[in-house]
């Protein structure tokens, strides 16, 4: 496919005045509906990656842009300095979908990471007893949890990382998925595990059965908090609403952002035990926009299209659907496949092509997915998508791995 004449000028334009911190693919979109996005030709493509699950239930999905309309023309912003008439609704209502007892509300996913890490350390040494500044937290290789100063100083991907110090000390990293290291790693010190429950930026990597329970008695044991990051993972995209639910584990702080604000604008949260988020006290963590009126909006939608449970359903369902089509696939261009509902990792076998090259040939066809790393492409379509349109891109995919 040959870049048009208008294409190419918007992304010039891109390339000029915007810092290039992204590699985007060559494609300019211009409006959306559900599964599908048009770009300024007019070409329309199926979205396989849905904002990283940040659009869950679609492009412009009716409820949420409804609730968000109605919000707009009544009230935008109160800062917290005073009540509005939706947050406390919306923390309850987000607290029973969750069973959890609290909620925290941010902007981005980073913040609501931060802020998580703010309060499991403020638990230590208030509640625990750990000595000041000496709390500890312990994280996973391969971890991606946000851009922040303080998150990027516990990653081990270069690019996120390097050049970026001096880091905030007070991290400890094991292997991911590796419960007796988890549990070596604790000490005196240790305020919380943080974890993805299935790491996504690192290429949709799924811990090993039994791997979570064992974490989970390792922290009761210890009196260490267990915080899931569910950002990516959470809200109905593996089939439940929660990925530790898989596991029939809970968490003590769960880490929620993406689809949480339906994909139309940043609303994120900590939810979890009241008697850890207590720890707050006025003046002592916020944001200007953290719980305002139209996220709190937006987000009740959202929490009203999950009660019904019929996105953990269809996201199960169809990704039966999905990972059987991809495993057809192994041994024909493709390594390995992994993941669960519908949110794949699938390596590209390296003797094939990269996944650079797989996402542009799937672009050619009218998929939109992006590669993570050399040579995984990570596929998370909305969970509106209809079976057809999966075997479509699987159909895709098939052809471009033969080309
Ligand atoms: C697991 C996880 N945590 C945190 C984040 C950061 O979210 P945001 O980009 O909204 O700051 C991401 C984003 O990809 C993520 O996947």
């Amino acid at each position: 496919m040959t870049d048009t004449q208008q294409t190419a000028e918007y992304i010039a334009r891109d390339e000029r005045w915007g810092a290039h911190n992204y590699h985007p693919l060559p494609v300019v979109i211009s409006e959306a509906e559900g599964a599908w996005v048009t770009d300024v030709d007019g070409r329309r493509y199926l979205d396989f990656l849905s904002g990283y699950s940040a659009l869950n239930f679609g492009h412009r999905n009716r409820r949420l842009i409804d609730a968000a309309h109605q919000q707009l023309d009544r009230l935008t912003l109160t800062s917290r300095a005073f009540h509005n008439d939706q947050f406390g609704l919306f923390c309850e209502e987000l607290a029973d979908l969750t069973g959890t007892e609290m909620v925290l509300t941010m902007n981005t996913g980073a913040e609501a990471v931060e802020s998580a890490i703010k309060i499991a350390r403020k638990w230590a040494y208030e509640i625990k007893g750990v000595e000041t500044d000496r709390a500890e937290i312990i994280v996973a290789t391969h971890n991606f949890h946000g851009r922040t100063t303080t998150i990027i100083s516990f990653s081990d991907d270069p690019a996120a990382h390097d050049n970026y110090g001096p880091f905030t000390p007070g991290f400890v990293t094991v292997p991911y998925g590796d419960a007796s290291a988890v549990r070596a790693a604790i000490g005196p010190n240790t305020a919380a595990v943080l974890m993805e429950p299935i790491q996504g930026e690192a290429g949709v990597i799924v811990p090993p059965a039994g791997f979570w329970s064992d974490v989970r008695s390792a922290c009761d044991e210890n009196n260490v908090l267990l915080v899931a990051d569910e950002i990516q993972s959470g809200l109905a995209r593996t089939g439940t609403l929660f990925a530790l639910d898989h596991e029939g584990v809970r968490a003590d702080l769960y880490t929620l952002g993406k689809a949480l604000g339906g994909g139309i604008i940043p609303v994120s949260a900590v939810v979890g035990r009241a008697d850890v988020l207590g720890v707050l006290k006025p003046g002592q963590h916020g944001s200007t926009f953290g719980g305002y009126p139209v996220a709190c909006a937006v987000g009740r939608a959202v929490v009203e299209l999950l009660s019904t449970g019929e996105f953990q359903q269809r996201a199960k369902e169809l990704g039966e659907h999905l990972h059987a089509g991809l495993r057809s696939l192994e041994g024909k261009g493709i390594s390995a496949v992994r993941g669960r509902g519908l949110w794949a990792g699938v390596d590209i076998d390296p003797r094939a092509k990269t996944g650079r090259e797989v996402s542009m040939l799937l672009r050619d066809r009218g998929v939109l997915c992006k590669e993570t790393h050399e040579r995984t492409l990570r596929m998370a379509p909305p969970l509106v998508i209809e079976r057809e349109e999966i075997d479509q891109a699987l159909a895709a995919l098939a052809e471009a791995l033969d080309e």
